[in-house]
C-alpha cells in the first residue's frame, strides 16, 4: 500500500488522510473494514458531521477538491418527470455526484431539482459534485465561456465541480441545431491548447473548481499537461469489463488524473458494436460474473461497479430506475478477493470489447484529433 503526499490536509491525522485518497489499485483486501471505516471516520471528520447513509468512498484530485467515486450518469434523460423521479431516487440513495454534459439537453430538468432540494435545505451547494461538459460542436477558446455560462443558467448554480472538454475531435456550429448533428462535417481547425487555456480562464473565475477531458488519448492529454500549467484532473472514458483500459489508466495514475468509467456496466441498452468481428454477449450473461455475483449474494451489475472502483477508478452508472438506483450505489458492504479480480481482469478485451467509437458523428474518424487511430477504418458506426 502507498500513501500520496497530503498537501492541502483536511483532517488531523495525516497517514489516515492519505488513506483516505489512497491508491486504490495497492489496495490490500484484508485491510478493507478497516479501510471503510477509516473512510467513514476521515469523511467524519473533514466535513466536522457524522457519516450519512450513502457516503461513498471520494476520489482526490489534483486541484484540491474530491470527487465521489460513484455518481450519476443522465444521459438520454429528457422527459422532465423522469428526470425528477431519477434524482430524487438518486440523492436520496446517497448520490451527491451528477454526470451530464449540454448535448444531453438535461441540464435545466437537473438544476430544477437541485434547485428544490436547495431551497428546502436538504442539502448544501457543497455536499453536491456536478460535472457537465463542453459540446463537440463548441470547440473554440471564445465558445467557452458562453457555454460553461449557459450550463451554469441552466444548472441554476454559480459553478460546476468539473467541467469537461466532452471531446477531442469537432463538428461545425452549423452542422448542430436542436439536439441533431447532420453531415455537414467536422471542424477541422480544433485546437485543443487553446481551448484549454480558455478553461483555464473559467477555473481562475471560479465557476469550474476542477477541469478535465473526455474521450482524449494519451498523446492529446500529454501535450496539455506539456503546455499549460494547469493539467488535467479528471480523463472521462469508455472503462468497462470488456474495455478496461489498463495502459491509459496507468498513464494517469502516473500523472495524477482521476479517471471516470463511462458505460462502466457495459451500457447493455445500446447495441454492442463488433469491432473485432465477433459478437460479444452482454457482460450480465458471463458465467465468470454470474458465479462471482452469487458467490458474494450482490447483482452481476454490482459485480461490474464493485470491479472497476476497487481499481480507484470513478464510476457513473445510468439508471432511471429507483431499484438500480440504489444497487448501483450499494458496492461499499463488499469486496473482491484476489480471484475475483484475476478472473475479471482476464476478461478484458482492449480495443476489440470497446463499444463506443463516435462514428455517429459523421466523418469523426477522418477528424485530425479523431482519439482511436486503430478504429480509423473499422467500419461501423455508433
Ligand atoms: N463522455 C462521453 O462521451 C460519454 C459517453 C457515454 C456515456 N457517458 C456518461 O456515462 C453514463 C453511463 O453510460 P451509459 O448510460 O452509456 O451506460 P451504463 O451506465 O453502462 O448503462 C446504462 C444502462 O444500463 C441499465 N442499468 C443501469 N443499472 C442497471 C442495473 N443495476 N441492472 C441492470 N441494468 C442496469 C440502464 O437502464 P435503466 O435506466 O432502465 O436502469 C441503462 O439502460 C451516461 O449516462 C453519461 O452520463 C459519457
Ligand atoms: C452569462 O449569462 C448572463 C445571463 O444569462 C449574462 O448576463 C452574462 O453576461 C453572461 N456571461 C458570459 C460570459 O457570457
Ligand atoms: C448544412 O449547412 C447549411 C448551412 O451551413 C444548411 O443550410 C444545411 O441545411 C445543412 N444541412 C445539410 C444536411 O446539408
Ligand atoms: C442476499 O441479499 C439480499 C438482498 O440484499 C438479502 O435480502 C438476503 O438476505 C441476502 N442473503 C444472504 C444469504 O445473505
Ligand atoms: C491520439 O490521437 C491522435 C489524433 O488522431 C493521434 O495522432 C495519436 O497517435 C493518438 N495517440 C494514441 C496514443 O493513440
Amino acid at each position: 500500500m502507498r500513501y500520496r503526499s497530503c498537501d492541502n490536509s483536511t483532517a488531523t491525522n495525516a497517514p489516515m488522510n492519505c488513506l483516505w485518497r489512497t491508491d486504490l489499485e495497492h489496495y490490500d483486501l484484508r485491510m478493507v473494514p478497516l479501510y471503510l471505516c477509516v473512510t467513514l471516520a476521515v469523511v467524519a471528520v473533514a466535513s466536522g458531521a457524522p457519516p450519512k447513509a450513502g457516503d461513498v468512498t471520494k476520489v482526490a484530485l489534483n486541484s484540491g477538491t474530491f470527487m465521489p467515486i460513484v455518481g450519476l450518469g443522465t444521459s438520454k434523460v429528457t422527459d422532465e418527470r423522469e428526470m425528477e423521479q431519477t434524482l430524487d431516487a438518486a440523492l436520496e440513495a446517497g448520490y451527491r455526484h451528477i454526470d451530464t454534459a449540454t448535448v444531453y439537453r438535461n441540464e435545466h430538468l437537473i438544476g430544477k431539482v437541485l434547485k428544490r432540494w436547495l431551497s428546502e435545505g436538504k442539502l448544501k451547494r457543497e455536499d453536491l459534485f456536478i460535472t457537465t461538459k463542453l459540446p463537440l460542436y463548441a470547440m473554440r477558446a471564445a465558445d467557452v465561456p458562453y457555454f460553461l455560462n449557459e450550463s451554469l443558467t441552466k444548472l441554476q448554480l454559480d459553478y460546476v465541480d468539473m467541467y469537461l472538454i466532452h471531446m477531442p475531435f469537432a463538428v461545425k456550429r452549423e452542422a448542430y441545431s436542436d439536439g441533431r448533428f447532420d453531415d455537414n462535417g467536422t471542424d477541422p481547425t480544433t485546437d485543443h491548447l487553446a481551448i484549454w487555456k480558455a478553461m483555464v480562464a473559467e477555473k481562475e473565475a471560479g465557476r469550474a473548481k476542477a477541469l478535465g477531458v473526455s474521450n482524449f488519448n494519451e498523446t492529446q492529454i500529454e501535450r496539455i499537461i506539456k503546455n499549460s500549467p494547469v493539467p488535467p484532473a479528471n480523463l472521462q472514458v469508455e472503462l468497462h469489463l470488456y474495455h478496461q483500459q489498463k495502459p491509459l489508466v496507468a498513464f494517469c495514475k502516473k500523472n495524477n488524473i482521476a479517471v471516470t468509467a463511462y458505460a462502466p456496466i457495459g451500457s447493455p441498452n445500446a447495441k454492442w458494436v463488433v469491432l473485432s468481428g465477433r459478437n460479444l454477449p452482454d457482460l450480465f450473461s458471463l458465467p465468470e460474473v454470474k458465479a462471482i455475483a452469487q458467490k458474494h449474494n450482490k447483482t452481476t451489475a454490482e459485480v461490474l461497479l464493485r470491479h472497476t472502483v476497487q481499481r480507484g477508478i470513478i464510476v457513473i452508472p445510468k439508471s432511471s430506475n429507483p431499484k438500480r438506483i440504489s444497487q448501483n450505489i450499494d458496492i461499499f458492504d463488499f469486496a473482491l478477493d484476489d480471484n475475483d479480480v484475476a478472473t475479471l481482469d482476464a476478461l478484458d478485451k482492449g480495443i476489440d470489447g470497446k463499444l463506443f467509437n463516435m462514428k455517429g458523428f459523421a466523418g469523426a474518424e477522418n477528424h485530425p484529433e479523431y482519439p482511436w487511430p486503430a478504429l480509423r477504418n473499422t467500419p461501423q458506426k455508433a
